[in-house]
């Protein structure tokens, strides 16, 4: 499978499985430009790999799954560059990982903030250990949670939850993100891989083709990329029937 092209953004296979490692723990995994742009390189590479029915993401050193988005590299960056280049790029990334055809699971191994947070939301489904803390500081810091965490994340989180996190600056421990509907499973600490892989090995036994399917559907549900799902789905509808066959026939027989 192709790199990411950043050693801080690790890709690995085994078997059906993939996995993306956040690789920075001395800065809690916070994602500056370049490993932004790995994300998005390691998504569409396992996009494209038909071997793969699922994938994992998650964090190096267990305190942090993902501390958000490198505060420091937001002092080189223009009022522009800030808007069109730090967050449109974090949308190509994190619209690539919530738009994987196959399902994702997050392993919130550490906290989740800010950015990490909506890394998290990216994840159809999210296991976290217990000593987990969840929140969405950003307003604090006088900037808005830009990478989705006021569109994706409300429409899977719901909004109130989106509120308290957000405008009041609540973090939540992994308990109350399960009951919240933030994740999906708490595990003790050092349990979330494994749990993960059993997770993920649940979900390549059942059909792939069907799976994928589905989940573009729930996606679509939600408003993720909903006319670009209906028309990806209706045409391999239609590349399957017998009428594209023909219609290369007659082509090729003028
Ligand atoms: N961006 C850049 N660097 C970050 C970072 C971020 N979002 N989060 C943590 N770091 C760095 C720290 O600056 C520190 O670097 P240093 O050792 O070179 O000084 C290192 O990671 C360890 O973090 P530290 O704050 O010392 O750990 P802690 O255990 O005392 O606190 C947190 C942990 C998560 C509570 C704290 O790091 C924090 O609040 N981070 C910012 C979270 C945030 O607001 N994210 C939103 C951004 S979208």
């Amino acid at each position: 499978m192709a790199e990411s092209g950043d050693s801080r953004i690790r890709l690995s296979v085994d078997g059906a499985i993939a996995t993306i490692t956040l690789a920075r723990p001395d800065k809690l995994n916070a994602l500056d430009y370049g490993m932004v742009q790995a994300l998005e390189r390691a998504a569409l590479a396992i996009a494209a790999e038909a071997g793969v029915r699922v994938a994992i993401i998650t964090g190096e050193g267990g305190k942090s799954f993902c501390a958000g988005g490198d505060i420091e590299a937001w002092a080189a960056l223009s009022p522009a560059d800030f808007g069109l280049a730090w967050v449109r790029h974090g949308h190509r990334a994190f619209d690539a990982l919530a738009r994987l055809r196959q399902p994702l699971i997050a392993v919130l191994n550490g906290h989740a903030l800010g950015g990490g947070l909506e890394l998290a939301a990216t994840a159809d489904l999210r296991i976290a250990e217990e000593h987990v803390k969840l929140g969405a500081p950003e307003t604090g810091l006088g900037i808005i949670p830009g990478w989705s965490g006021t569109q994706r994340a409300v429409r899977r989180f719901g909004p109130q939850t989106v509120r308290r996190m957000a405008l009041l600056g609540e973090v939540f421990t992994a308990a109350e993100g399960l009951a919240l509907g933030l994740v999906d499973a708490v595990v003790p600490q050092g349990q979330g891989m494994p749990a993960a892989i059993a997770m993920a090995e649940r979900v390549a036994r059942r059909g792939p083709l069907a799976t994928q399917a589905t989940k573009m559907l729930i996606n679509a549900a939600e408003g993720e990329e909903t006319e670009r799902a209906l028309e990806a789905l209706a045409g391999s509808v239609a590349a399957a029937s017998a009428e594209l066959q023909e219609g290369l026939a007659a082509f090729r027989g003028k």
